[in-house]
């Protein structure tokens, strides 16, 4: 099933008032191509700013605690950020398993907490270099899926998996597109065993170095709907032409 494809970028730890511009003209500019759906998950501070500045454009935040309130000095709510303007979060990003060393126990009861209040949620899975080089990619990254994965899909938000293989992430390398493929077919088949028909409909995105030069091939391929981009989504210059490339792709043949 060809599913819409999403662009979802993801500015980590970039982004002030004087950035602002630079999300007026990614919104504008997406309204070219309405046949992708484009988000940015800025900074938790920025939200409210960038979602005043761009009303009806999708703003994300990269980030959410699973209680839904208390004494968790510095944190950020799943409520708070529905609050500020925020329709989707990003969970389990790779940056965070590692320094903040989130396990997959805890990424499942953030991506609960998120979906319970009906903010979308963008699950990020990823394997290693050295497990990549064992050649343990597919398993170990379908047993981080399972381990974060809600129990139930409560709501009508939506939930997106992001496959960002670490080693692929700011670094200008990516997987073969066999590579990808065969990864994203497995995470197709458990979400299928776990959801049934609603894992079909669920958007599979790639990440990990998305340029507008590896774009085009990377989403003509099967279970491929839609990309997380870091560095190339900070200017719309760069991350215009990925989301044009989602464009040019829909309902064109895939590469299984
Ligand atoms: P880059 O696109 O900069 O490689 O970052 C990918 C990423 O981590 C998005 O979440």
């Amino acid at each position: 099933m060809a599913l819409k494809k999403l662009v979802a970028g993801n500015w980590k730890m970039h982004g002030l008032s004087s950035d602002l511009g630079e999300v007026r003209a990614i919104a504008a500019a997406a309204q070219d191509y309405p046949n992708v759906d484009v988000v940015l998950c800025v900074p938790a501070i920025l939200i409210e700013r960038a979602a005043r500045a761009v009303p009806g454009f999708a703003i994300g935040g990269q980030d959410v605690h699973s209680e839904e309130k208390g004494a968790h000095t510095g944190c950020t709510s799943a409520l708070m950020l529905l609050d500020a303007g925020a329709s989707l979060t990003i969970v389990g990003h790779s940056e965070r398993r590692e320094a903040q060393r989130e396990s997959d126990d805890e990424v499942k009861a953030k991506v609960e907490a998120a979906l319970s209040v009906g903010l979308g949620v963008i699950l990020c899975v990823g394997e290693s270099i050295e497990v990549r080089e064992r050649g343990d990619a597919v398993a170990a990254v379908v047993a981080q899926l399972e381990g974060s994965l809600p129990d139930t899909l409560a709501g009508e938000a939506e939930l997106a998996i992001a496959y960002e293989p670490i080693w692929a992430i700011g670094t200008g390398k990516i997987p073969t597109t066999g590579e990808i493929a065969e990864m994203h077919a497995a995470i197709r088949g458990k979400l299928k065993e776990r959801y049934g028909s609603d894992g079909d409909a669920m958007r599979i995105l790639y990440g990990g170095s998305v340029k507008p030069s590896n774009a085009g091939e990377i989403f003509s391929i099967a279970d491929v709907d839609g990309a997380l981009v870091g560095g190339a989504s900070l200017k719309a210059a760069d991350f215009i032409p990925i989301v044009a490339a989602a464009a040019a792709v829909e309902g064109a043949d895939t590469i299984a």
